[in-house]
């Protein structure tokens, strides 16, 4: 499968295992960065990079490693076509894209160790979307909600 990874800074130190993870599994890996340890990278940009790369067929997965996981995942999911969470525990790596069709697996480098991220990259890559009944009503609905939202006139906040 081809899979896209990005990371911030806080993600950094995890990037490089889980490319050679994720490759040694057979996937094909395209790295949207950070490609060298910035403090003042931010985790928006990675989030985006690999968000486009799922809405342009460059990727039909995606990996998100900030430090907590929690910007990553705010930031890719206000993305079309992306349906990103973070998970810390196998159960919801793999049933998040078997009943949700979740796309892009978010982690927090500050929060988990190396082996639970690897453990939960193999759990979300091998999970499948069921594609059917209740679930492929639910993505429906979702789907739903996002085009919904792409012609909602937006309230104008003031920040
Ligand atoms: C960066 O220092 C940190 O705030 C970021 O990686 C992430 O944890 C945000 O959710």
């Amino acid at each position: 499968m081809k899979v896209a990874i990005g990371c911030d800074h806080g993600g950094f130190p995890f990037k490089e295992v889980l490319v050679k993870e994720l490759e040694s599994l057979g996937h094909a890996v395209h790295d949207c960065g950070a490609q060298e340890l910035s403090p003042e990278d931010d985790y928006p940009d990675f989030a985006r990079s690999v968000g486009l790369a799922i809405q342009r067929g460059q990727a039909e997965r995606g990996v998100l490693i900030c430090g907590s996981g929690v910007g990553a995942n705010v930031a890719a999911n206000k993305m079309d076509a992306v349906r990103a969470a973070l998970c810390h525990d196998t159960y919801s790596a793999h049933q998040g894209v078997e009943h949700d069709d979740m796309n892009v697996l978010c982690l927090g480098a500050r929060v988990i160790g190396i082996e639970l991220a690897k453990e939960l990259v193999r759990a979300f890559m091998s999970a499948r979307f069921i594609g059917e009944g209740r679930f492929q009503r639910r993505l429906d609905k979702v789907l739903a909600i996002e085009k919904e939202q792409a012609h909602a006139i937006k309230p104008t906040a003031k920040r």
